[in-house]
């Protein structure tokens, strides 16, 4: 018989009403003996719009005026839709359209929703009910039917029976989806393996890392302690086609930090450059540019959904549903002091989609 250590109480196994059914095995036992006493309803208090009638035509009041509020700022969005239009090729049009347009529609949205609390917390009925749970189990007598209903249709439609329709009906569902397949592999370059164009980037042995979006080369002494910056490969800025394409994959954060705080696995040793690292920019998790680096803990903060990656523990996820770490591109210097690639990423870039191939 198992024991409760701290009561020597024997532990039996019992329902939520605290009826025993006998000695369980040890691990299985429930003991309902010792739940939570069940603590019921607070005592009523009523509202100060129950006791006083003044006070309840006041909220009255507030609820009508909110309501009427919310009129005024849907009217003030069409009206500033009418009188701030947008020009075409003028940036500031569309921004004063959407700044008066966005200013009515939340006038309108929280003065709806507030009045509509306002009025179910201090004017509708406030009473306190219990609703009791019923079994979701149907009753026997349901059950019996649906399965009759069941048999009744297979009988009607002759599925069971008409195997040849029946095996053609099932073969022609499972076809129907292929050829959503082939539009979608349609998709992807027809005279490129799509596979390999996600793998590969601009990068190789000897670009210069420049500047995103200026393009200029950068020198390993114009990387100052703490700093953090988004790099291109060199050249990519002067691409005729596919250049964002390009840029999607092959953008990098490059940061620095004391050679000291940095922790490499002995085959990356030589990847950083005194203190200056490299990382893909695109997020393992579903791709969006990570860029809010922390420079006193390292941290790296992808702001779509808060994957955390330590860049100077090579990247590792800290926190978050990204499942690798950033890929590391292996940097060096050159005989000017620009920095470069010493090769491609040596992993594919961007979702953790690569990792279950
Ligand atoms: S894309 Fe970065 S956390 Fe989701």
């Amino acid at each position: 018989m198992a024991s409760d250590e701290t009561s020597g109480k024997d532990l039996t196994a019992a329902d939520s009403s605290g009826v025993e059914h006998g000695t369980a095995a040890a691990g299985t036992a429930v003991v309902a003996r010792d739940a939570v006493a069940n603590p019921g309803f607070p005592p009523h208090r009523p509202r100060v719009t129950d006791l006083d009638p003044r006070k309840e035509k006041q909220a009255e009041r507030a609820v009508y005026t909110l309501f009427y509020l919310s009129i005024v700022g849907s009217v003030f969005a069409i009206a500033a839709y009418m009188i701030f239009p947008i020009v075409p090729e003028d940036p500031g049009s569309v921004r004063l359209n959407n700044l008066f347009i966005g200013i009515g529609l939340a006038l309108a949205l929280l003065a709806l929703g507030i009045g509509a609390v306002h009025w179910g917390k201090a004017l509708m009925h406030d009473e306190e009910g219990i609703d009791e749970r019923h079994p979701v189990r149907g009753t026997d007598e349901t059950r019996a039917r649906a399965v009759e209903i069941f048999q009744e249709a297979n009988t009607e439609s002759g599925f069971g029976r008409r195997t040849l329709i029946r095996n053609s009906l099932i073969g022609a569902l499972v076809v129907f989806p292929l050829p959503a397949v082939v539009l979608f592999r349609g998709l992807a370059p027809q005279d490129q393996d799509p596979v390999a164009l996600l793998k590969q980037t601009m990068w190789e042995k000897g670009t210069r890392l420049a500047l995103d979006p200026s393009g200029a080369p950068i020198k390993a002494s114009d990387v100052t302690l703490g700093s953090s910056f988004a790099v291109i490969p060199e050249g990519l800025m002067d691409l005729e086609h596919g250049r964002l394409e390009e840029k999607a994959k092959s953008v990098v954060i490059l940061v620095r930090m004391k050679p000291q705080d940095l922790i490499e696995s002995p085959e990356r040793a030589s990847w950083s450059y005194d203190g200056i690292v490299a990382y893909s920019k695109i997020c393992t998790h579903v791709g969006c540019p990570v860029g809010l680096y922390e420079q006193q803990t390292h941290h790296l903060l992808c702001p779509c959904h808060q994957s955390q990656f330590n860049v100077a523990d090579e990247a590792k996820v800290i926190f978050g549903p990204a499942k690798r770490p950033l890929p590391q591109l292996p940097i060096a210097v050159d005989a000017e002091g620009y920095l470069i690639a010493q090769s491609d990423f040596l992993e594919p870039v961007g979702p953790s989609f690569w990792e279950r191939q």
